[in-house]
């Protein structure tokens, strides 16, 4: 591909048609990434249901619903971008420890496919709203297998000191109390251990213990239905560090685990299907020669891509100047007023002058997503490419939209 380029589109000549920060997204290289998935799993009966939290743009959950692939949601606001974008309700999964009582009853009535349940608490909860309902709800027990994911503690979730899921002996009880939940048919198994997971040990070893609890419910005369491996395929965000699992390798280990499973293998992609497909475009706004160190500014900032200040995350940061410049390290900072707001520290880049462009790789995943309004930025445009074309799959917040339910106290009330 042309320098500069993505997807065949140039995006210097869109930056003259966009203010910059936006964020760009190759419809292209999800399509390939769904693809490669899709291809690895083909011979097994599979549903690669995306992880709307990753990147849930109506745009880019169309896209997705095109390709065949359904959504994860994990709240009523997720639901309700999935089923906008046309994806059909057979074709998700409710996930999340903290599900509402109106979030259950509005998936249940909108026909989600199956709703993960973390606790006996919301399985009592997902039987009530159920019955009320008149309608059985099918569900799946979310396992929490006591696996290291070795990846940062902040995405870790398959450790028994985390929040999420049951340990299977509670499991082995929901099921064996089956008859108390008349509304709910539990007939699957669901276990996500972390994000940006980048050995396939750790999969191995949560697909081992779920496939024993798996063999050993049947022989207790439990017919599943599906099992749900869950997310956190790991991307590379550094060229020459980090080597992702191949699709190919990791459907190897399902199909290993599940020999012999008569039902639905469910798969959670959210990074791996998006986050290599999108950049942030920015551009130096001023080069700063600080005491110790010279600082790229950038308009871009912690509050449009949160990832560097949250976990440390490498991102690359490619200048688009077309000429060779010498290297030097910088700084690469934002303009928010806190020292977190750094994208980079002592990174060797190409000599930089104000106004130059660059881009932020790896951000199609938990960029757009995770951004806020803080220091009173604007959410940022978002952009589908599509060879050599592109469309506008989010506008620019405006600062009236930005303070549009805010307002001046009207009245006040004695509580
Ligand atoms: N399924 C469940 C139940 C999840 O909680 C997640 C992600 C996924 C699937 C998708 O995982 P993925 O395939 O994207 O690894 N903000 C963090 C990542 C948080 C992931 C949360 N759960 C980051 O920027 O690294």
């Amino acid at each position: 591909m042309p320098f500069g380029t993505l997807d065949g589109v140039d995006l210097h000549a869109l930056a003259t048609h966009l203010p910059t920060p936006f964020y760009a997204y190759s419809s292209s290289a999800i399509r390939e990434r769904v693809t490669v998935l899709q291809a690895a799993l083909k011979d097994l009966d599979t549903r690669v249901c995306f992880a709307v939290k990753a990147n849930p743009n109506i745009g880019v959950l169309h896209l997705m619903a095109g390709l065949g692939v359904g959504a994860d949601i994990v709240s009523l606001g997720e639901l309700r971008r999935a089923l906008r974008a046309r994806i059909s309700p057979a074709r998700i999964v409710f996930s999340g420890v903290g599900k509402s009582d109106e979030e259950i009853a509005a998936a249940l009535s909108a026909g989600v496919w199956k709703f993960n349940l973390e606790s006996a608490d919301e399985l009592a909860l997902l039987q009530g709203v159920a019955h009320r309902q008149g309608v059985v709800a099918r569900a799946a027990v979310r396992i929490n297998p006591d696996v290291d994911a070795r990846t940062h503690a902040k995405i870790s979730t398959g450790k028994a000191e985390n929040k999420f899921g049951v340990s299977i002996e509670e499991a082995r009880d929901w099921f064996g109390d089956a008859a108390k939940y008349p509304n709910v048919h539990l007939d699957g198994l669901h276990a996500h251990i972390g994000s940006q997971i980048l050995e396939l040990a750790p999969f191995e070893q949560a697909l081992q213990r779920m496939a024993a609890f798996w063999r050993e419910l049947e022989q207790a005369g439990h017919q599943l239905d599906s099992i749900d491996v869950g997310g956190g395929l790991g991307v590379c965000y550094r060229p020459g560090e980090d080597a992702p699992i191949a699709a190919t390798d990791y459907a190897d280990a399902i199909r290993r685990a599940f020999d012999g499973f008569r039902g639905r293998i469910v798969l959670e992609p959210g990074r791996y299907l998006v986050a290599e497909a999108g950049v942030l475009v920015t551009r130096v706004l001023r080069v700063k020669r600080g005491q110790e160190r010279e600082f790229l500014v950038l308009d871009a900032a912690m509050n449009d891509l949160q990832r560097p200040a949250l976990y440390d995350a490498w991102h690359d940061i490619v200048p688009l100047h077309s000429e060779p410049r010498p290297l030097q390290p910088y700084d690469v900072v934002g303009p928010v007023c806190e020292t977190g707001d750094t994208f980079a520290r002592g990174r060797q880049l190409p000599r930089c002058e104000a106004g130059d462009l660059l881009l932020i790789a790896g951000a199609g995943a938990y960029g757009a997503s995770m951004s806020s309004n803080y220091n009173s930025r604007p959410l940022l445009a978002e952009v589908l490419l599509d060879q050599g074309r592109y469309a506008i799959v989010r506008r620019r917040q405006s600062f009236e939209q930005m303070i549009a339910t805010e307002q001046l106290p009207q009245a006040w009330h004695a509580a």
